[in-house]
């Protein structure tokens, strides 16, 4: 394999799709593949100011068009500072969250209209779409309870603090963008244990990206 990959994980908060990222970079450079793994909110450090602003729990005043935006402007300092170059010199970069998210969580969470910002989509996501996403399914009330055995009931930040309607509007929002794009996406059963996720999308990687 000489091309680089761009391999997004996607799900709601505690989907598990960060240990099954960990999981696939470690196997993938066992593997002997060069090897980047990222994520998004604040995967540069412009975007780590950004990440800041986004998940701090007294930023209660944050209109959702600016969360949008925020999300998106995240979004090309990554593209353009870390994954476009990372896949051009011949990496795999493995990026917990990246578009889909924003489409889920501020389009059918917060029911924003997104064609506000549908130039910026067409400029800068559009032609630059993960090759693969491996979208991790799991009911919102399962999600809730891994997150408060992993943080805490009172760690949790700013989206973590959102109503259960949101988290299904978002899952509802993964399911339909699954269902749009098969070509890109493939569905995980999220309440399988990680050994047996882990060797699922190890097939992926083999079918779709090393092959
Ligand atoms: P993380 O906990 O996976 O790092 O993500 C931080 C939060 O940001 C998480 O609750 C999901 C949310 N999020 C959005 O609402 N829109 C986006 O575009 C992204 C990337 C994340």
């Amino acid at each position: 394999m000489k091309n680089g990959a761009f391999v997004t994980f996607e799900g709601i908060d505690g989907c598990g799709k960060s240990t099954q990222l960990e999981r696939a970079a470690d196997w993938l450079e066992t593997e002997g593949f060069p090897v980047l793994r990222t994520h998004e909110p604040g995967g540069t450090p412009i975007g780590r100011k950004i990440r800041r602003v986004l998940l701090d729990p007294a930023n209660r005043k944050l209109c959702p068009d600016s969360e949008l935006l925020l999300y998106l402007a995240d979004r090309i300092q990554h593209l353009q500072e870390v994954i476009l170059p990372a896949k051009a010199s011949g990496t795999l970069v493995l990026c917990d969250r990246f578009h889909d998210s924003a489409v889920a969580y501020q389009g059918y969470g917060r029911g924003l209209d997104l064609t506000a910002t549908a130039s910026i989509v067409q400029n800068h996501i559009i032609p630059n779409l993960p090759d693969l996403t491996l979208w991790l399914d799991l009911p919102p009330k399962m999600a809730l309870e891994r997150l408060k055995q992993l943080r805490g009931a009172n760690m949790l930040d700013r989206l973590d603090s959102e109503t259960p309607g949101f988290f299904q509007r978002a899952q509802a929002g993964f399911a339909e963008l699954a269902q749009a794009n098969p070509e890109r996406f493939v569905r995980l059963d999220g309440t399988s244990d990680i050994e047996t996720l882990h060797q699922q999308v190890v097939a992926c990687f083999q079918d779709r990206i090393l092959s």
